[in-house]
């Protein structure tokens, strides 16, 4: 069904938007850090358009962050599309990313623009999703457990073994939750937290959104991820009630950067535009991807999280999207936490 709604989406897409049809062959390598349905949609709807042919490959922001900078001499990949904005913005500092300022950058956001003026436009914003979490209604109600609505209320010993979140080396989403606790608490408060948090903790995943998706199988109980990826489980039909913190929580602006060095450096423009565009932003809900989209024109979803009835911090955004922070918080949580993980 979900298969059936994309692929007419794909083709109504193909049939509709003209703008972005020049007709150009060749290839392109992209690393999507989104959910792995509306990556597969983003494709098609390139392929089609364009007659680029797309390889892509689904990794989490941590791990692109890491392969970019392995690759840095010899680039495989040419565009680096979604995925949370600090290590895009790591990667912008450290120049592996390209500098290319699109001209659909006036439809944008103004978030989506400071994220681009930030980082010398070695990235810009795609969408933006905030910070909280899903728990299944049904567990928690058979195993008589109260509803968590704050940050601290997780580190109740009531919910041993019941909560999931993804590992911050690995996911863009962990580290995002990591910057937020550090923003919320201070360095050392966030530490003790998370050293708390973790008897609650069954298991630390790959991917950010994987914690919900365990609660919606009935897995877990509780999974830490950003509010749509909540709300996508959701609108599966699972009975997944989701959470925006009480004390505040943080945001991603999640981002898109070409390789510096790109191999196929016109087709990966040709994405970058294209993925800018109102037409194609409009059709991630189609994937349930319910992120607001940074292009003023794009439709937004009405299933996305609203940004008003969230308390959202003033995410520091230059700081926890520099390398050396990064790699301070990523070896403080190895030691810490990482190390005493089950
Ligand atoms: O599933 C979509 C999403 O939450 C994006 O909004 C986000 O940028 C990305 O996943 C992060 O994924 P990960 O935490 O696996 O790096």
């Amino acid at each position: 069904m979900r298969s059936a709604t994309m692929a007419a989406a794909v083709l109504a897409a193909g049939l509709a938007l003209s703008a972005y049809s020049a007709r150009a062959a060749g290839e392109l390598n992209v690393i999507c850090s989104a959910d792995p349905a509306v990556c597969e949609l983003m494709k098609g709807l390139f392929e089609q358009q364009s007659d680029i042919t797309v390889n892509m490959v689904r990794l989490s922001a941590g791990e692109t962050y890491a392969k970019i900078r392995a690759e840095a001499r010899n680039p495989k990949t040419d565009i680096w599309w979604a995925g949370t904005g600090d290590p895009h913005l790591q990667a912008a500092a450290e120049v592996l990313t390209e500098e290319y300022k699109s001209p659909l950058f006036d439809q944008l956001q103004d978030w989506a623009k400071k994220q681009a003026e930030a980082a010398n436009y070695r990235t810009v914003g795609v969408y933006a999703g905030a910070l909280g979490w899903g728990y299944n209604t049904e567990l928690l109600a058979k195993k008589g457990l109260k509803e968590p609505k704050c940050w601290d209320d997780l580190l109740d010993p009531s919910y041993k073994g019941e909560i999931q979140i993804a590992n911050p080396n690995s996911s863009g989403t962990s580290y995002n939750t990591l910057a937020t606790l550090v923003q919320l608490k201070g360095e050392d408060g966030a530490f003790e937290y998370l050293k708390k948090l973790n008897a609650n903790i069954s298991q630390y995943t790959k991917s950010g959104s994987a914690p919900v998706k365990a609660a919606a199988r009935g897995e877990a109980t509780i999974g830490i991820v950003f509010m749509h990826d909540a709300v996508a489980q959701t609108v599966e039909g699972f009975p997944i009630k989701v959470v925006a913190p009480c004390e505040g929580t943080g945001y991603e602006i999640g981002s898109m950067s070409i390789v510096k060095g790109a191999k196929n450096m016109e087709n990966a423009k040709k994405w970058y535009d294209w993925a800018l565009s109102a037409e194609a932003q409009s059709h991630m809900k189609d994937a349930k991807s319910y992120q607001l989209p940074s292009n003023k024109s794009a439709e937004v979803p009405k299933e996305a999280p609203k940004f008003e009835d969230i308390k959202l911090i003033d995410y520091n955004f230059a700081l926890f999207g520099d390398p050396d922070v990064r790699k301070h918080l990523l070896s403080r949580w190895d030691e810490e936490i990482g190390s005493q993980a089950n």
